[in-house]
């Protein structure tokens, strides 16, 4: 009887999440503006019954996971899990409750095969949600380490299962050292672990020599791929480096990559300089980036994703050359900007849909990353982001626009009736009004910087929140972080960013350790609180998970909440100003549908 329950949930989930898909989808057609407003309606509607309909196989889910697991139960969990991951639906904080459940299971089991596969789905899952912490980081490094290990059953297993071993060397060396430097220094070891093991009795008895071969040759082009760790003088692995690519020289299977490697080798020896060795690589980008020029996507998925993946990765090793280089800056930043115009290029032809959105996210906010600190200035780095990777995430992008817009209206009323407020703002150290609104604008589009990196969870709109997905999303003021506190342009914004969850007493929201009472710009984070409030509260179609709320009682939550959650000063000035009030309530009405139909259709 379970299984049957089972695979009837897992099967709903499924459907479910195919019709989202097709219902995204069809709000990309052109088509006038009166159809598009009744299309999104419709599509709302729908989201809801399915949000409803989802909220009671999720409960039902969760009284199966409560229980100790059954072999049967075990099992039907194990093939559940496993169709939808072959079909790539991709609901990973679903998934990831199974495969937790799943894996001390089958620990106790022994039963390696499933085990692999376990291990290298929750990898999948863990990497494809973007806002990579610590504690990510641990799970996928432990993981890995436990199918390495596995490779002393090599001969029990099935072919699959014994290609994710091999998978696991490769991960460990291309993956890990992107988000943890430590890594860097086990690479060589592990490659070498690798290469005994791909030679090793067991593959050889399994007459995997051919498989070996493949996945060495990958391996070698992780390796290299991965020259810039080495680039620094007095680092004595950049000899062991320089030995092992010579060796391999001759053995790359893409001619691209062993001209690659000739250039690494002359480039080390001294025989290029940075100018000579950063034309090579422009090169040698131009040509993977005429080459997915010529994808119609009509290719299989697997031809588009590693086509695309080569790309990308060419343009992760120009970036982190550049930033190793002894070029002048204005060199630097011309180089970059060529790469980021063809990346723009690139990822625009590429269609929205559920399986695009995976590995499209995943590049585009490695490319920001690597790409931001070449541009020479907020503008600029704004654009990047906003181009690359807000552009594509059309709820988001709405809401920054909306929340800006509101933010702004309420700035400009309070200027024009000289609002004594508007003094304590720019007394905050602007030169004048319109560097204030400038500050404002910023702050409003940024202000959720860090949620493009969530976005598969914080835009739910099938089903409610999993404990760990809450968990994660109050992260989101802390995405990026790192990489905009360390930024000389996008520095003064982190006060913003990290405070516009927090109650205006700083005594609720999140980030906890986060005290926005004391920072400088408590003004603006104040004003950028209520103009997200506003915008979020009354989405009635964009947030399907949450009840459909006019202007008017959002307001009153707001006049409820003023001292504690809310600066009392800004919304008292708004109960009191008629016309700004009107403009408010245009703002969140036909404004952000006719936004929507620029973003979506045009
Ligand atoms: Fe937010
Ligand atoms: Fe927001």
């Amino acid at each position: 009887m379970p299984k049957e329950k089972i695979q009837g949930i897992l099967d709903s989930i499924k459907t479910n999440i195919i019709t989202t898909n097709e219902l995204d989808k069809s709000l990309y057609r052109k088509m006038d503006y009166e159809s598009f407003k009744l299309t999104y309606i419709q599509r709302s509607k729908i989201l809801r019954d399915i949000f409803k309909r989802n909220q009671k196989l999720i409960e039902e889910l969760h009284e199966i996971l409560k229980e100790d697991l059954t072999k049967e139960v075990a099992n039907s969990l194990y093939e559940g899990y496993r169709q939808l991951e072959k079909e790539e639906i991709h609901d990973s904080f679903l998934l990831l409750q199974i495969i937790d459940k799943l894996i001390p299971f089958y620990e106790k089991e022994n039963d390696y095969s499933k085990l692999l596969n376990l291990y290298n789905d929750e990898n999948f899952e863990l990497s494809i949600f973007l806002m990579i912490n610590q504690e990510k980081i641990d799970k996928i490094k432990e993981n890995i380490q436990k199918t390495m290990a596995l490779k002393n059953h090599y001969e029990e297993l099935g072919l699959n299962e014994r290609k994710i071993i091999y998978y696991s060397y490769y991960n460990f060396m291309s993956y890990l050292p992107n988000y943890d430097e430590s890594y860097i220094d086990k690479m060589i070891s592990i490659y070498k672990e690798a290469k005994a093991f791909y030679h090793s009795e067991a593959v050889f008895k399994m007459n995997d020599q051919d498989l070996a071969r493949r996945e060495m040759n990958l391996l070698n082009e992780a390796l290299l791929h991965n020259f810039m760790y080495y680039l620094d003088d007095g680092l004595c692995d950049q000899m062991e480096f320089v030995r092992i690519i010579d060796e391999i020289k001759d053995t790359f299977e893409d001619e691209m990559d062993r001209d690659l490697c000739y250039a690494v080798l002359t480039y080390l020896n001294d025989q290029m300089d940075d100018l000579e060795f950063i034309y090579y690589l422009e090169n040698y980008h131009d040509f993977f980036y005429q080459d997915v020029l010529k994808l119609s996507f009509n290719e299989s998925k697997d031809e588009i994703y590693v086509r695309s993946a080569k790309l990308v990765d060419a343009e992760c090793i120009l970036f982190d050359f550049l930033k190793h280089s002894y070029l002048p800056d204005n060199t630097k930043e011309e180089v970059a900007k060529r790469i980021i115009t063809k990346a723009l290029k690139y990822f625009d032809r590429v269609p929205k849909d559920r399986y695009t959105r995976l590995y499209v996210e995943e590049a585009t906010s490695r490319i920001v990353k690597k790409a931001l600190p070449f541009s020479s200035n907020a503008d600029l780095k704004e654009k990047l982001f906003t181009s690359l990777i807000l552009r594509r995430q059309e709820l988001n992008y709405v809401h920054s626009q909306i929340v800006e817009k509101i933010a702004v209206a309420i700035l400009d009323s309070m200027n024009e009736t000289r609002y004594p407020l508007i003094k304590d703002m720019i007394e905050i150290g602007f030169w004048d009004f319109a560097d204030l609104k400038g500050y404002v604008s910023r702050s409003a589009r940024l202000h959720d910087i860090g949620k493009s990196l969530a976005l598969g969870i914080v835009n739910q709109q099938i089903r409610s929140l999993l404990p760990d997905e809450y968990h994660n999303i109050i992260l989101h003021p802390e995405g990026f972080q790192s990489i905009i506190e360390k930024d000389k342009d996008f520095k003064y914004y982190v006060d913003v960013i990290k405070g516009h969850h927090k109650s205006y007493d700083g005594k609720s929201g999140y980030p906890k350790d986060f005290d926005n009472t004391k920072s400088k710009y408590k003004l603006i984070i104040d004003l950028i609180t209520i103009a997200d409030c506003i915008d979020a509260g009354t989405d009635n179609y964009g947030r399907n998970y949450h009840d459909g709320k006019n202007f008017d009682m959002v307001f009153k939550e707001l006049k409820d909440g003023a001292n504690t959650l809310y600066n009392p000063d800004i919304v008292s000035y708004i109960e009191q100003n008629g016309n700004l009030m009107n403009e408010l309530k245009y703002i969140v009405d036909d404004y952000r549908m006719e936004l929507r139909y620029e973003i979506y259709v045009k």
